[in-house]
């Protein structure tokens, strides 16, 4: 029996849940990062919006304001491996709604590539973009978090790693790497009240990871290997960080939200190897 065909649309927390909180978003422009800053605005946040793409960000921005009645939301172009540029980001937050309680580390590249032939650079830009950019950018927020006195700090990761995945030895070793600095941040922060807690999405449909680690030709095949006989929807992300954001998670900090139809249960071969 697979997973329901009908995806839900509807929230079931109070349109109202996150009124007075801000959030900040990496990756916010975009796939999954942007969906869950929709649904953020949704339920009374205002949010920021981060990522490289200026452009990405103005239009994603223009249509959250234009579908959500009453979306705040501020866009800022930054590159979480510079770490002034976060500050700044944080700072613009700061200055325009007054705080940060919320934090989505999502900024994230990815391709396939075996690690025989990857590049010394290569392996090293993803893990400054997934790895030190989400340091960089939980650092660049802390000031912000600490003065909340109830914030949530969510790493956006994946289930590429639990078991290891061929082709992504550069995203497994800094997403392994995000899920270990989140257990110590847990430990860390706790007297703040900050929580600090993992979502792992695994192969979740209409996204860039998706089109870059899959192929459609394999599409029967990949579902055959998901014992929930499904691909994920963004929705399910966005989900998974409403309630982490919310005081229902008030008691959960150093967990692990895995949201992947238990992907890798099977034994997981990228879908182009098998081309
Ligand atoms: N296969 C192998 N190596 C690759 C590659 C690929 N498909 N794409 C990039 N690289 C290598 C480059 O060749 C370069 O190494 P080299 O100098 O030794 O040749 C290195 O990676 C850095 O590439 P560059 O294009 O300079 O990096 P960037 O910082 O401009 O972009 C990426 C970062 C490569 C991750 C880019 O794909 C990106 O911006 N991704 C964001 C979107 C995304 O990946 N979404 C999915 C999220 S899961
Ligand atoms: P996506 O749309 O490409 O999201 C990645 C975002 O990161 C983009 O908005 C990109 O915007 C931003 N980004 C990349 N490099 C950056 C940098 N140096 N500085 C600032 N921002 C940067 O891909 P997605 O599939 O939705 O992935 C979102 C997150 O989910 C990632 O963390 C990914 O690892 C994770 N994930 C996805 C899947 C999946 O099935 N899609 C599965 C597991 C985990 P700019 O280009 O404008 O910078």
């Amino acid at each position: 029996m697979p997973i329901s065909a009908t995806v839900p649309t509807n929230s079931i927390f109070r349109d109202d849940i996150l009124k007075g909180k801000v959030a900040f978003v990496t990756g916010g422009g975009s796939g999954i990062c942007k969906g869950i800053a929709e649904s953020y605005l949704r339920h009374g946040a205002k949010v920021t919006i981060v990522s490289r793409s200026k452009d990405r960000l103005e239009a994603a921005a223009a249509e959250m304001k234009k579908n959500i009645p009453g979306a705040q939301v501020l866009a800022v172009a930054a590159d979480v491996r510079d770490p002034q540029q976060l500050e700044a980001a944080a700072k613009a937050t700061a200055d325009k709604f007054g705080r940060i309680d919320i934090l989505i580390c999502g900024a994230a590249g990815n391709f396939l590539a075996p690690a025989e032939s990857l590049s010394y650079r290569a392996f090293r830009t993803v893990i400054e973009i997934d790895l030190i950019g989400t340091f960089n950018t939980i650092k660049a927020c802390f000031p912000y978090l600490k003065r909340s006195g109830a914030a949530s700090v969510i790493g956006i990761s994946a289930s590429l790693h639990y078991k290891g995945t061929a082709l992504q030895i550069h995203p497994v070793a800094a997403k392994a790497g995000i899920d270990a600095m989140f257990k110590t941040l847990a430990n860390e922060w706790g007297a703040y009240n900050i929580r600090c807690n993992i979502v792992s999405p695994g192969p979740i449909q209409n996204t860039e990871g998706m089109d870059r680690l899959s192929n459609k030709a394999y599409h029967d095949q990949l579902i055959a290997r998901i014992p929930l006989r499904g691909l994920g929807e963004i929705v399910d992300i966005e989900h998974a960080c409403l309630y982490l954001a919310t005081d229902a998670a008030r008691y959960v900090t150093g967990a692990t939200l895995v949201v992947d139809g238990e992907w890798l249960s099977g034994v997981y071969v990228s879908c182009r190897v098998l081309q």
